[in-house]
C-alpha cells in the first residue's frame, strides 16, 4: 500500500469512529468563527495589496480597489459583511459556552476566549478608522474625545494608540500597523492556545442538549461543510447585494456626527447614558473584569442564568439606548 492509500485508509477509520454524545448542533459555532477568521485574514491580505496607509492616499486606494481593481468592490464587501458575521458568530459562541456553563473546569480557556473577544473588538475599532471617510474619522474621533476625558491615563493611551492627542496621519499610521501587523498575530497565538486547550480537556457534557445520535465524525465534518459553505453564501449575498458603502473623505474640519456599527452602540449608550467619562469608563471596565470572571461568578447554575440574563438585559438596554440617541 503506498503513503497516499494508507493516509486515505487512516482518515477513513477516524471519520467512521463514533463522536461522544455530549457533542452538539452547537458545537459548530466554535468551528464556523474559526472559519471566519480565515475569510478575515485572506481578504485582508487581498485588500493589503492595494492599500496606502497614509493620509493622503488612503480613501483614494479605497476607492481605487473599490472602482477599479478586479474584484477589488467584492474583496472589500466580504472583508466588511465578514467581519460583521464573525462578531456575532463569536458572540453567539460566547453565549453557547456560557449557558451551557462550557466554562466549568476550562477557566482558563474562558479567560483567553474574553482575550480574544477583546482582540475581535480591537479589530473592529481599528479597521474602521483605514477607510478614511467622514464617518471612520468622526467615529473614531468621538472615542478618542471619551479617552481624552480619562484623568490621569488618558493622555498616555492616548499617545500610545493615537501616536498624539490628536486623529491625523499619525493615528492612522499606528491604526494600520495594529490592524495588519499586530493583531493577526495575537489573535492566531490566542487561538493556537484555545484549541490546544479544547483538544486537551475534551469538550465540555453540558447537563441539557445531551444528543441521542450516534452520529460520526463524518456526519459531523459533512454537517461543518454544509454550514460553511451557507455562511460563506450569506456573506457573498449581502456583497453583491450591499456592497460596502464609501462616504466623503475625511474632513477634519468638517465635523459630522455618526452613529458607531451595531456591536459598539452598547458602549456608545453608556458613554450617552453617563456624562462622566471617568465614571463610564470605569463601568464598562467592571463588566469587562465581571466577564472575565464568569467562571468564579457562576459556579452556582442558578446564579449563573441570573447573571447571564441581567448581563444580557443590560447590554440590550444600553444598545437601545445608544440606537435611540
Ligand atoms: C476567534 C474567536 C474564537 C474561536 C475561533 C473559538 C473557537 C472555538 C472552538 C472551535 C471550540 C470547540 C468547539 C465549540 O465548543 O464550539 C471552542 C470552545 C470553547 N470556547 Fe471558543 N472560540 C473563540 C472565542 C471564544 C470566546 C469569546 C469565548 C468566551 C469568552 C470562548 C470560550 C470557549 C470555551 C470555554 C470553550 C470550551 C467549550 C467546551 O468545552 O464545550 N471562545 N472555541
Amino acid at each position: 500500500m503506498n503513503a497516499l492509500a494508507r493516509v486515505r485508509e487512516l482518515l477513513r477509520a477516524e471519520l467512521r469512529q463514533r463522536v461522544p454524545p455530549h457533542l452538539n448542533f452547537w458545537h459548530i459555532l466554535g468551528g464556523l468563527t474559526l472559519f471566519l477568521l480565515f475569510v478575515e485574514i485572506t481578504t485582508g491580505i487581498l485588500l493589503m495589496v492595494y492599500y496606502r496607509p497614509s493620509a493622503d492616499e488612503a480613501y483614494e486606494s479605497i476607492f481605487y480597489i473599490m472602482n477599479d481593481v478586479q474584484l477589488g468592490w467584492l474583496i472589500h464587501g466580504i472583508h466588511s459583511w465578514g467581519a460583521q458575521l464573525f462578531i456575532l458568530l463569536v458572540l453567539a459562541h460566547l453565549l453557547r459556552v456560557y449557558f451551557h456553563e462550557a466554562y466549568r473546569e476550562r477557566e482558563l480557556n474562558w479567560v483567553i476566549g474574553v482575550l480574544l473577544l477583546l482582540v475581535i473588538g480591537a479589530f473592529a475599532f481599528t479597521g474602521a478608522l483605514l477607510v478614511w471617510d467622514q464617518k471612520a474619522f468622526w467615529g473614531t474621533d468621538a472615542v478618542r474625545r471619551v479617552i481624552a476625558g480619562v484623568p490621569l491615563v488618558g493622555k498616555a493611551i492616548l499617545y500610545f494608540l493615537w501616536g498624539g492627542t490628536e486623529l491625523d496621519a499619525n493615528a492612522l499610521l499606528r491604526f494600520y500597523v495594529f490592524h495588519v501587523g499586530l493583531l493577526p498575530w495575537v489573535a492566531i497565538g490566542l487561538v493556537a492556545i484555545h484549541l490546544y486547550l479544547v483538544s486537551r480537556q475534551g469538550l465540555f457534557q453540558p447537563k441539557t442538549f445531551r444528543s441521542s445520535a450516534q452520529e460520526t465524525y463524518a456526519d459531523v465534518v459533512l454537517r461543518g461543510l454544509i454550514f460553511v459553505i451557507l455562511s460563506f453564501g450569506i456573506i457573498l449575498t449581502l456583497a453583491v447585494i450591499f456592497p460596502a458603502e464609501l462616504g466623503g473623505r475625511a474632513d477634519p474640519l468638517g465635523y459630522q456626527s455618526v452613529k458607531p456599527a451595531w456591536y459598539f452602540l452598547p458602549a456608545y449608550g453608556l458613554v450617552k447614558l453617563i456624562a462622566n467619562k471617568t465614571a463610564g469608563v470605569a463601568l464598562a471596565s467592571v463588566g469587562v473584569l465581571g466577564l472575565f470572571a464568569a467562571p468564579w461568578l457562576g459556579r452556582n447554575s442558578w446564579v449563573a442564568w441570573g447573571l447571564g440574563m441581567l448581563g444580557i438585559a443590560a447590554v440590550a438596554l444600553l444598545a437601545a439606548y445608544g440606537w435611540r440617541w
